[in-house]
């Protein structure tokens, strides 16, 4: 019997996603029980081929990758290609991954193995949540077999990325993010503020890939289109998202401030359509189902990104 944390992933690899799946297949603690696949950052075609070659590049070809929801539920979005690239990983034409997905559906695949690690199992959400909504529509009890749902989600003062005021993992499908936010009693929200709040120093991360083998020598590669375009428009820091969420994940002993709140989303057309709601002085009475990270570890991230990336 493993006595290691399962952890199911949902994702849209995305430059971000892989740096957190680094750190994931990094961890001693947690095992990494399947990769259920977003469409987000770039097309369900590329984040299942980059979630596959992410695999094989650590040497974990038989961790399960199921593909999921190649759209959002109701209405389309636009995609990020232009921070991650046309194929969400750098454009780097890397040899594909030898192995496949499986045939089950993302959806599915998050049901059952909920049932399989009932009670224990760390559901991870690093992209637009369509398939966990999926999964929620067809067993409404899933929250009841999840031990901690955590999702990079976000913009809790309404500081958005991809429009004044929404993120991007919100805003790509927001109706999946209200009935996500609904369904879970409780969740760890891990925010877009909360990201820039904690952004990486260009340099040092690049020292990091230099003193590195081939997960440093792959992800430098990967992720030079995005670093440069951050570089151009937010400075010095890189900020890594999903990196911070499952930073989160794999050392909850690393926050230093989190605050229980009430979450809602902005599904109508207007400016303000994916934004997160937040209802910090609790004034519609709603259950407090978001714990939202503020403050984390740097040291402790920086260490946890550091020995990921150079990891062999
Ligand atoms: O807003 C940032 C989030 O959107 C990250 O998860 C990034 O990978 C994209 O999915
Ligand atoms: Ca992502």
């Amino acid at each position: 019997m493993d006595a290691r944390i399962p952890l199911l992933i949902d994702t849209d690899p995305g430059v971000d996603d892989a740096l957190a799946l680094l750190l994931a297949f990094n961890d001693r603690a947690h095992e990494v029980v399947g990769l259920t696949i977003a469409a987000g950052n770039v097309g369900l075609h590329h984040t299942t081929a980059n979630a596959l070659k992410l695999c094989e590049l650590v040497g974990r070809s038989d961790v399960p990758v199921y593909a999921g929801s190649a759209s959002p539920l109701l209405h389309p979005a636009p995609d990020a290609a232009y921070v991650h690239g046309n194929d969400g990983f750098g454009d780097i034409g890397y040899a594909p991954a030898a192995h496949g997905l499986q045939d089950e559906h993302a959806a599915l695949a998050i049901l059952r193995l909920s049932h399989v690690h009932a009670g224990s199992l760390v559901l991870v959400a690093l992209g637009p949540l369509t398939n966990i909504a999926l999964a929620l529509k067809l067993d409404p009890t899933l929250p009841s077999r999840v031990a901690r749902f955590v999702t990079m989600a976000g913009a809790v003062t309404g500081h958005g990325n991809i429009t004044p005021s929404a993120e991007f993992n919100v805003y790509f499908d927001p109706e999946a993010a209200k009935i996500v936010f609904d369904a879970f009693p409780t969740f760890e929200l891990s925010d877009w503020e909360a990201t820039v709040a904690h952004g990486l120093p260009q340099d040092e991360v690049l020292a990091w890939m230099q003193a590195g083998g081939a997960r440093a020598d792959f992800y430098e590669a990967i992720s030079r289109k995005t670093r440069e375009w951050s570089a151009d428009r937010r400075g010095d820091e890189w900020h890594s998202a999903d990196a911070l969420a499952m930073a989160w994940v794999l050392a909850p002993d690393g926050v230093l401030e989190t605050v229980a709140r009430p979450v809602d989303v902005v599904l109508d057309h207007g400016p303000a359509r994916g934004a997160t709601i937040v209802d910090w002085q609790r004034q519609l009475g709603r259950p407090d189902n978001a714990t939202i990270l503020m403050r984390y570890d740097r040291v402790r991230f920086h260490a946890l990104v550091r020995e990921a990336l150079q990891a062999v």
